[in-house]
């Protein structure tokens, strides 16, 4: 049985005040909860954040990482520091990153691979635009995404990751994919590597993210392949983050 994980991703979200008041809400109402939990946060709140979870059932992570390991690249941080800070998890390959920030297929499997080398959890985003899901390349897409990180780490590594599906369409729009969308393409994302590695793909993490909430976790989360959830908007709301915590279990 996978252990059900749910990460909150707050993209360029908060603020030293606003952190503390959602983070003391979210410790009390996710303690003794039976599952993962983390929160990735902007980069200058690490320290903080690392603070106010100190003792909790709540880990944490960044949002992006380099993909080199130091040197003359003004602006980036390296996975190591990450480390240094004790942070958990990173996301690579988030939707935002390749669209805004060019970070292609190549780029997200280096970081992923920066990331594993130095003992972080990448959890490696996939997921088809609105324009591919209507050209019908869904599974094109995700399973070309997912072979660059395959190809480059190999595919024993994805056991030391997480994969979040998020189909670009769903993100912060309020559209969120039916239990059976999400679950076809999680599925498909699971017998991919079980290609590959049968034990690898049976242990695999794979989170839906996209407009998920309160009101459609539970059932997003009850399908077969779906181990948890990537959230974005939800996750600065206490009140909803704590209860799709909840619905997780
Ligand atoms: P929303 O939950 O706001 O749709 O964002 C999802 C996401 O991009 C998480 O990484």
């Amino acid at each position: 049985m996978r252990r059900k994980f749910v990460a909150g991703n707050w993209k360029m979200h908060g603020s030293l005040k606003s952190n503390a008041d959602l983070l003391r809400e979210v410790r009390s109402g996710a303690a003794g909860l039976d599952i993962d939990i983390a929160v990735c946060v902007p980069y200058p709140y690490l320290a903080q954040v690392a603070d106010l979870l100190e003792g909790s059932n709540i880990a944490w992570g960044a949002q992006d990482v380099s993909e080199h390991a130091q040197g003359a690249y003004t602006g980036e941080v390296s996975a190591a520091m990450l480390v240094d800070f004790g942070c958990k998890y990173v996301i690579v390959g988030h939707s935002e990153r390749r669209t805004y920030y060019g970070d292609t297929d190549a780029i997200v499997a280096a970081k992923a691979e920066a990331a594993l080398k130095a003992g972080l959890i990448p959890i490696v985003c996939v997921g088809e635009t609105l324009e591919e899901r209507e050209r019908n390349v869904t599974a094109e897409v995700v399973t070309r995404q997912l072979n660059a990180v395959a190809e480059r780490c190999g595919v024993k590594a994805l056991a030391d990751m997480v994969i979040a599906y998020e189909p670009v369409w769903a993100i912060g729009t309020g559209r969120t994919a039916t239990p059976e969308q999400a679950q076809e393409v999680h599925a498909l994302i699971r017998a991919r590597v079980a290609r590959d590695d049968a034990s690898v793909a049976a242990g695999l993490c794979i989170l839906y993210g996209g407009s998920m909430k309160p009101g459609n976790a539970r059932e997003l989360m009850a399908q077969p392949d779906i181990d948890g959830g990537l959230i974005g908007g939800a996750s600065l709301v206490a009140a909803d983050f704590v209860a799709i915590c909840a619905a997780a279990r």
